[in-house]
Order: C-alpha cells, then structure tokens, then sequence
C-alpha cells in the first residue's frame, strides 16, 4: 500500500521544486504534500514518521537553495487556504503560516497597526519568516511576536508564550517541525503613517538590493555586526561569475541566477566566496540561505 492512501489529494508525486524557489534553480521533490487542514496534516506527519520519510518545510521559497538532484523525502507546503487566514483582535492579529507577509503587513496597515512594517520588502510567508527571525537594519518579526502555534513530528500540536521563546539574529529557538500560526503584538498608529514607513523601507531596499532579479537574499550571516556583503565586496568579488551564477553588482551578499543557472553554479560560487572571504579578513561566512 502507497504510504499516502487516503490522502491523494494532498499528495503530488515527483515535483519540480525550481518554480516554488526565488532562485528558480534545483530538482524535484519526490513527494510534494500540501495538506487541507490542520488535522490532515497531523495525520499526514504520522504517516511520514512511520515509513522513515524525511520532511522538508517549505514556505515561499524566498531564501532557499534546492540542490540540483532535488529532495528525496517530503516537501510539505502550507498552502491551502486554512493556513492563510489574517484576523485581527484589537491590537493583536493572527496569521496562519502560510499567510503572505507582506500582505500581513498591508493589511495591518489598514487596520491602523504598526510594528510589521520593518518587514517591508522581506518575501516569505509568516511560517518562514517566524521560524528564522526575519528581518533587517529595521527591525525583526521576533520582536512582535506574543505566540507561535506549533506541530512536532507526533502530529501533536501545541502553543507557545512569548516568554519562553527566544528570537536571535536570524534564529528563533523553535525547534518543532511545523509552525502553524503565529499572533503578533502591535501598536496603534495612523495607517497613512504606517504606509509611509513600508514605503520608505522599500526605496531603501530597491536602491540597495537586486530585487528585479532571481536570487534568494542575502546568502550569508553578517559577522558580528559587520555586513557580509561590505566583507564580500571588499574582497573585490562583485561580478564574479560561476556558470549562470553570479555575486551581485548591486549588494555584493547577493548571488544572482542568471537564464541557465544550476544549483551547483550557486554552491560552488558559495564556496568560492567563502574561501576567498577567510584568506583575505580571517572570517569564515557562514550561510543564511536554507540549502536541501
Ligand atoms: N555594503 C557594501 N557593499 C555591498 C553591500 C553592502 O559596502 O555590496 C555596505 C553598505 O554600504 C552599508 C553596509 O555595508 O554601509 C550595510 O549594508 P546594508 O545596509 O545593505 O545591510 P546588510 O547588513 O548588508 C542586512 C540584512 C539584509 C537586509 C539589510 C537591510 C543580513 C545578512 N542582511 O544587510 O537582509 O535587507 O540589512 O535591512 O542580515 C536577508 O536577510 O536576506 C537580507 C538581504
């Protein structure tokens, strides 16, 4: 018997991951699982853990490298309209993971509420952006957070307070296998205000960053504060190309896929970047881009 009998209709076989990533590089996914519901989905990890299937988490494929041979395991997608719902609570508003971000922050906008804007810019969907503390120069999601419901591998969901979760530079101490939703904290102000400052944020991001092509944001950490790219970049290392891969002219911590671009191309100008990046500055990157 199939391990997914009675779940076809969540279930895809041999998927091409390529189109779902930001990069648009990488192989297929043996099995591609968008569930209905969060009991299916319960149902669906147990069934996952008893035939020994690894699991991927995919959210919008903003900041992720598929290698090139693809993921022999399942890739689940919280993609159905059960896991994107937005509903607000006066100051409070909750997301399911699969809820864009920036139309949260849209629609917070509207509502009056601040606090998400720093997240301007930033692709992902809530899930995503919760589990590594997504942000920038302008803040992070952690820092609204008030709790995060979650989904162990048992199919066992539970939620946790902001007390006891813990948000670091792109790391959030949530180790459980799924998020399922997460409600934020927010501050009262003028939406024509609050839409200002997503506006401002934008500008920034559109002036400093490649945002028109393929790539999956910064690909390393900052060091200590310092900026990977500034490292990168004076390492003289814009512009390098490696295949359809290439180091952005424009933030030097960005890697481009060029038309033809494989996953090997971005891994090897990774590893290229990082090794000329130790023999000049004695640092040693380490990366941001979630790589299967
Ligand atoms: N810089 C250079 N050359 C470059 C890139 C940057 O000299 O090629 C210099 C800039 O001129 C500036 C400094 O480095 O003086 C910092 O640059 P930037 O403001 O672009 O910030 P960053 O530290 O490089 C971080 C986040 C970005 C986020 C920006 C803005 C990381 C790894 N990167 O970049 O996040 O968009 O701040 O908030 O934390 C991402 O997470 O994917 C990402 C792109």
């Amino acid at each position: 018997m199939n391990w997914y009998a009675g779940f076809e209709t969540a279930v895809t076989e041999n998927v091409p991951l390529a189109p779902k990533t930001w990069f648009n590089v990488g192989g297929p996914a043996r099995y591609f699982v968008e569930p209905e519901d969060v009991a299916q989905t319960a149902a669906i990890l147990l069934r996952l853990r008893e035939n020994d299937i690894p699991i991927y988490v995919l959210g919008s494929g903003a900041n992720l490298l598929v290698s090139d041979a693809g993921v022999n395991g399942a890739v689940i997608h919280l993609n159905r309209s059960a896991f994107k719902t937005i509903a607000f609570e006066g100051r409070q508003v909750s997301a399911g993971a699969g809820a864009d971000v920036q139309r949260l922050i849209r629609e917070c906008a509207h509502k009056g509420l601040s606090g998400l804007e720093c997240l301007a810019g930033i692709p992902g969907t809530v899930g995503g952006e919760v589990r590594m503390n997504a942000g920038g120069a302008f803040g992070d999601i952690g820092s609204q957070v008030l709790d995060v419901t979650v989904m162990d591998i048992n199919g066992q969901s539970y939620t946790r307070q902001r007390d006891d979760l813990v948000f670091e530079y792109r790391h959030s101490n949530i180790t459980a296998k799924l998020i399922l939703a997460a409600t934020f904290e927010l501050i009262p102000d003028d939406p024509n205000r609050i839409a200002e400052k997503v506006k401002e944020i934008w500008m920034f991001k559109r002036n400093s960053q490649p945002l028109a092509e393929n790539n999956a944001g910064c690909i390393f950490k900052n060091v200590n504060g310092t900026s990977a790219g500034q490292l990168i970049d004076k390492t003289g290392l814009k512009g390098l190309r490696i295949g359809g891969a290439e180091v952005s002219q424009r933030h030097a911590n960005f890697i481009v896929a060029k038309p033809g671009c494989q996953a090997a191309d971005i891994q090897a100008l990774i590893t290229q970047v990082r090794r000329r990046v130790q023999e000049k500055f004695s640092v040693i990157l380490e990366t941001e881009v979630v790589i299967w």
